[in-house]
């Protein structure tokens, strides 16, 4: 027997992500060049891990989406996992609140060839939602930014959205903190809130997944709008 069972440990799970990314994502230079501009930028490695990626580019695409709201651009990672998962008329809006950071997205999304379906919105996302609200309705929500907005977050995301639009929010998990219901540190309750809001609010239908990859244990919330 070869096939042993193998232990849970960091090194375990690092390499069976590993092993899914070699066999599901693989080579993807434009996506690589954006990890390594946003590392010479000095920004955290805190993009989502690209099985990740995948997984909100395929969720995107079942959906038929066409129009992609992001919340939290950082180095423009998951923004390119979303804008291709589009038709050529789509359009990912994404909001980023640091201008260096939109600086460096912005010249990945040019490199990686989408661009031009790609608006980066900078500023507070609390100040750019309320100005969306003009616009066609969102069809993908992908809220990724400060976890203490998460509710404010998920509040904008049903009124621009519409019955059917599918809502992810990343690090639910936190490293097993969320089930701790003495918690005090601000994610960490932002993202209990979060989770309560889904279960509670009706025009939310959700559920979660734990995920355990390279980067570490934590976990997404995914929702339908109502
Ligand atoms: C943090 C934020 C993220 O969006 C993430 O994916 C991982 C970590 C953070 O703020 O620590
Ligand atoms: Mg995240």
């Amino acid at each position: 027997m070869t096939e042993d069972t193998t232990e849970l440990t960091p090194d375990a799970w690092t390499r069976v992500d590993r092993y899914l990314t070699d066999a599901l994502v693989g080579d993807q230079p434009a996506l690589e060049a954006a990890i390594t501009a946003q590392s010479a930028a000095g920004l955290p490695a805190i993009e989502v891990a690209p099985l990740n990626g995948k997984f909100l580019h395929l969720l995107a695409r079942i959906a038929g989406a066409r129009r992609v709201l992001e919340i939290g651009t950082l180095g423009g990672y998951s923004t390119i996992w979303l804008a291709r998962a589009l038709p050529q008329d789509g359009r990912v809006v994404t909001i980023e609140a640091e201008a260096d950071n939109a600086a460096i997205a912005r010249s990945s999304l040019e490199r990686a060839g989408v661009a031009e379906r790609v608006e980066v919105r900078i500023g507070r996302a609390a100040e750019i939602l309320p100005t969306l609200a003009g616009e066609e309705a969102f069809d993908f929500v992908f809220i990724d930014a400060d976890k203490e907005s998460n509710t404010l977050y998920l509040d904008w995301a049903a009124r621009l959205g519409r019955p059917g639009t599918v809502v992810v929010v990343d690090n639910i998990g936190r490293g097993g903190a969320v089930a701790d219901p003495g918690a005090v540190r601000s994610d960490v309750v932002g993202t209990q809130r979060c989770l309560e809001m889904l279960r509670d609010d009706p025009r939310f239908d959700a559920t979660a997944l734990q995920t355990l990859d390279r980067k570490g244990w934590d976990g997404i919330a995914l929702a339908v709008v109502c």
